[in-house]
């Protein structure tokens, strides 16, 4: 794989990573050795995915086989909403790593900023104010204790980041939010990036020979789920972005899959990308974005595209709103 991008903390993320996100037990397992097997060297996980079991046997059947070793490995973990609680997070991570199978995370991340009571499904009536700083601090604990090597947040908008950075001893390493050629998250990549974000190798160097050391309260790479927009093609008002006439007619140009484009197109903006797949020539195909670039008449292109709020943001909006004085707003596009 390609040049991998520096995180805050100094470690590297592998530029392209397996989604498990909507991986069906049963097929995750086969997929995760699929890609490792091919390439890939981060995988992106979450106990609210319902499969993080399977994972967790399939990695430990890559180390014993010594197909990879866990050092070379990149795996991230998410805290769920109804552990997002500073009493809840130590317990939480060590049931994902119980099931990974792993002594530590690459990359944990709070779900979203939203708390549910615990074990409940995900309605409004099940909401609980939700005190991010304090669970933030319970993260950074994880990180000096060595469970997670890195943490950040998932689904965080510009407001609730910034309000993040104002309290962080830490500042998050990561926002891992939904972002494709549909859904570009134009403001909360310039925030990122204003805050010192995105931090290739060339960009470390430069950063480098301007502070002497790189600095260290820099926010946050974008990782972007669903970067093929598969939420968005389920939308009800946004159009599938594999099937959208701009990204079809650029493909045609330069003779590559769309699927290759959006996910070429996410690296081109900064972000790491993270498609799921369990079908194995598509997991090798998802992969196949290195040694080709887009020109930059192409991308300017890709700014044609009707931004729209997927359904599963959309769901989450009304959700967030429903959830009268904790969240006063959707985490994706308030
Ligand atoms: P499958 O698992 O059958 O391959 P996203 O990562 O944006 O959420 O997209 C995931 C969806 O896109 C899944 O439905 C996945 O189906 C499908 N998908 C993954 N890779 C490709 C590809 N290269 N071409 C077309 N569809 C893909």
């Amino acid at each position: 794989m390609a040049a991998s991008v520096l995180l805050n903390t100094g470690a590297s993320i592998p530029p392209v990573g397996l989604g498990t996100w909507r991986a069906e037990p049963g097929l995750v397992g086969a997929a995760v050795c699929a890609a490792v097997k091919v390439g890939y060297r981060h995988i992106d996980c979450a106990p609210s995915y319902g499969n993080e079991k399977e994972v967790g046997l399939a990695l430990e059947k890559l180390f014993r086989d010594g197909v990879v070793k866990r050092e070379d490995l990149f795996v991230t973990s998410k805290l769920w909403y109804s552990n997002n609680a500073p009493q809840y997070v130590p317990e939480a991570i060590q049931t994902t790593l119980d099931e990974l199978q792993l002594e530590y995370l690459d990359l944990y991340l709070i779900h979203g900023p939203i708390r549910l009571e615990k074990g409940s499904a995900p309605t409004p009536e099940n909401s609980l104010p939700c005190d991010i700083p304090a669970t933030w601090a319970a993260m950074e604990k994880l990180r000096e204790a060595g469970k997670a090597r890195a943490i950040g947040v998932n689904n965080f908008s510009c407001r609730k980041l910034e309000a993040l950075l104002a309290v962080a001893r830490m500042p998050p390493a990561v926002n891992q939010v939904e972002c494709h050629p549909g859904w570009q998250q134009a403001r909360l990549r310039e925030l990122c990036r204003s805050a010192g974000v995105h931090l290739s190798v060339e960009h470390r160097s430069q950063l480098t020979a301007h502070h002497g050391t790189l600095p260290t309260g820099i926010c946050s790479v974008v990782l972007a789920y669903s970067p093929l927009g598969s939420t968005a093609a389920a939308g009800v008002n946004a159009p599938s972005v594999l099937g959208h006439p701009v990204v079809t007619s650029i493909a045609g140009r330069l003779q590559r899959t769309t699927a290759r484009l959006a996910l070429r197109w996410g690296l081109q903006m900064g972000q790491s990308v993270l498609p799921k797949s369990t079908d194995e020539a598509r997991i090798k195909e998802n992969l196949d974005i290195f040694g080709w670039s887009i020109p930059e008449e192409l991308m300017a292109e890709f700014s044609e595209i009707e931004q729209a709020c997927s359904l599963h943001c959309s769901f989450l909006c009304i959700f967030a709103h429903l959830m009268f004085l904790f969240v006063r707003s959707c985490s994706y596009c308030c």
